[in-house]
C-alpha cells in the first residue's frame, strides 16, 4: 500500500503540487443492508424520518430500501422518493425484470433516481447459490442494466461477492456491465472477507485492466466481519474508489457495514494522507447516531469510534492534565465537530488533582492548595468505591471542606 492515498499514482507529482481534494460519494445503506441487522426493522414513518435525517446529513445517495422485498419496503421507498430531497434517492434489483421495474416504481419520484441492480459473481455463488455458468452470469448481468438503464440513467451494477471473485472473471463482468450502461460498479466485500491490502489490489487491478473504467464511479462496500470493513473500504478509496457505502453505527447483516461516521471522520481527519472529502455536515453525525440506535432498538457501545459516549471521555489524570494544558495532546478531532457538546473529563479513580480543580472551578469553588489537597484524598477514597464520580459527589466535597467538615 502507499504511504500516502495519491502516492500510488504518481508520486513525483505529488511532491511539487497539492493535487485538488477528490470528491468522494457517500452512499447510505442504513435503510436497506442496515435494515437487513436482525431486529432492526423500521416501519414507514420511522423510515421517512431517518431518510429526511440521513439527506440534511448530506449523504450524496440514500439507498432506501428493496422494493420487491415487500409491500411495505415498496411503499416506503416509493415515498421517500417523494418527499426527501437533496439527496439521490435509490433501489435495489436483483437482475430479473420484475424487480428492476419494481425498483423503478417506487424511486420514480425522485428528482434523482438510482437503480442499483446485483447478481453474485464469485464461483462459490455461482455454483452452490445460482447454478449458473460464467457466460451466463455475464448474461444476466448486461440484461439487467440493460434493463434499468431503459428507465434512468443512473445505474449502479453490484458484482456481489466481489471480493470473492476471479480477478479475470471479476473484469469481464465489470466491463460488460458498464458498455451495458452502468454508471457505478461497487465491488462489494459481501462476507466481510477480504484486507486492506488486497481490496487494494484488487480496486488498483479494477483500474488497470478494464478498458472502460473510466465511464463509471467505482464503489466499496464493505462487510464487517473480520473488524476491518472500514479500514478496507479507506484502502479502496486510495485505490481509486470514488463511492462509498456505508451504514450509520455501521449497522448491517451479520456484523455490519463500514460505519458511515468512521470513514467520513478518517477521511476528513486524514485528508493529509488521503487528499478527500466528502459533503457530509459532520456536526449531524452524533444526532443522526442517536437517532438510528433509537429507532432500531439497536445500541451503541460506549467506545465505539466517533459517536460512542466515551469517544471523547478521558478519564486517566495524565491524559486530563494535557487535554487541560493542549486539547491535541490526547484528542485528535473536536467533539464539537462530530456533534457533542465538549469533551468529557470523566472524574474516576484515574483522574488527576488537575481534573478535580478545573471540574470544581466549573462547578463555582475556587480551592486553595490546601483544601484541594484534602478534597482530593477523599475523591480518591470515594472513587475505589464508585465506578464514575458525578458533580453532585464534588459539590458534596467540596462544600463539606468549605464549611470545615
Ligand atoms: O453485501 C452485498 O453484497 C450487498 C449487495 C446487494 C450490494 O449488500
Ligand atoms: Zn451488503
Amino acid at each position: 500500500m502507499p504511504q500516502s492515498a495519491s502516492e500510488g499514482e504518481n508520486a513525483t507529482e505529488t511532491a511539487t503540487t497539492a493535487p485538488e481534494p477528490r470528491m468522494i460519494r457517500i452512499f447510505d445503506t442504513t435503510l436497506r443492508d442496515g435494515e437487513q441487522s436482525p431486529g432492526a426493522s423500521m416501519n414507514l414513518a420511522e423510515k421517512l424520518e431517518v431518510a429526511q435525517v440521513l439527506a440534511e446529513l448530506g449523504v450524496d445517495i440514500i439507498e432506501a430500501g428493496f422494493p420487491i422485498a415487500s409491500p411495505g419496503d415498496f411503499e416506503s421507498v416509493k415515498q421517500i422518493a417523494q418527499t426527501v430531497r437533496g439527496s439521490t434517492i435509490c433501489g435495489l434489483a436483483r437482475c430479473s425484470d420484475k424487480d428492476i421495474d419494481a425498483a423503478w416504481e417506487a424511486v420514480k419520484y425522485a428528482p434523482q433516481a438510482r437503480i442499483h441492480v446485483f447478481l453474485a459473481t464469485s464461483a462459490i455463488h455461482r455454483e452452490f447459490k445460482l447454478r449458473m455458468t460464467p457466460d451466463e452470469i455475464v448474461e444476466r448481468a448486461v440484461a439487467g442494466v440493460r434493463r434499468a438503464a431503459k428507465y434512468c440513467d443512473d445505474i449502479e451494477f453490484s458484482p456481489e461477492d466481489g471480493c470473492r471473485t476471479e480477478h479475470d472473471f471479476l473484469c469481464r463482468v465489470v466491463e460488460a456491465a458498464v458498455d451495458a450502461g452502468a454508471t457505478t460498479i461497487n465491488v462489494p466485500d459481501t462476507v466481510g472477507y477480504t484486507t486492506p491490502n488486497e481490496i487494494f489490489e484488487r480496486f488498483t487491478m479494477l483500474r488497470e485492466r478494464v478498458p472502460n473504467m473510466d465511464k463509471a464511479v467505482l464503489s466499496t462496500h464493505c462487510h464487517n466481519d473480520l473488524g476491518m470493513a472500514v479500514a478496507n473500504s479507506l484502502s479502496a478509496v486510495a485505490a481509486g474508489a470514488g463511492q462509498i457505502e456505508c451504514t450509520i453505527n455501521g449497522i448491517g447483516e451479520r456484523a455490519g457495514n463500514a460505519g458511515l461516521e468512521e470513514v467520513v471522520m478518517a477521511l476528513k481527519t486524514r485528508r493529509d494522507f488521503y487528499h478527500c472529502d466528502t459533503r457530509i455536515v459532520t456536526k449531524r453525525l452524533v444526532p443522526t447516531s442517536r437517532l438510528v440506535s433509537k429507532t432500531t432498538g439497536l445500541q451503541v457501545q460506549r467506545n465505539k469510534a466517533i459517536v460512542g459516549r466515551n469517544a471523547f471521555a478521558h478519564e486517566s489524570g495524565i491524559h486530563q492534565d494535557g487535554m487541560l494544558k493542549e486539547r491535541s495532546t490526547y484528542e485528535i478531532m473536536l467533539p464539537e465537530e462530530v456533534g457533542f457538546a465538549k469533551t468529557d473529563l470523566v472524574l474516576g479513580k484515574h483522574s488527576g488533582r488537575a481534573a478535580l480543580a478545573d471540574r470544581a472551578k466549573t462547578l463555582g469553588f475556587t480551592l486553595t492548595s490546601e483544601q484541594l489537597q484534602s478534597v482530593f484524598e477523599q475523591f480518591k477514597t470515594l472513587a475505589d468505591k464508585k465506578k464514575e464520580i458525578y458533580d453532585g459527589d464534588i459539590i458534596a466535597l467540596v462544600q463539606n471542606q468549605i464549611s470545615g467538615g
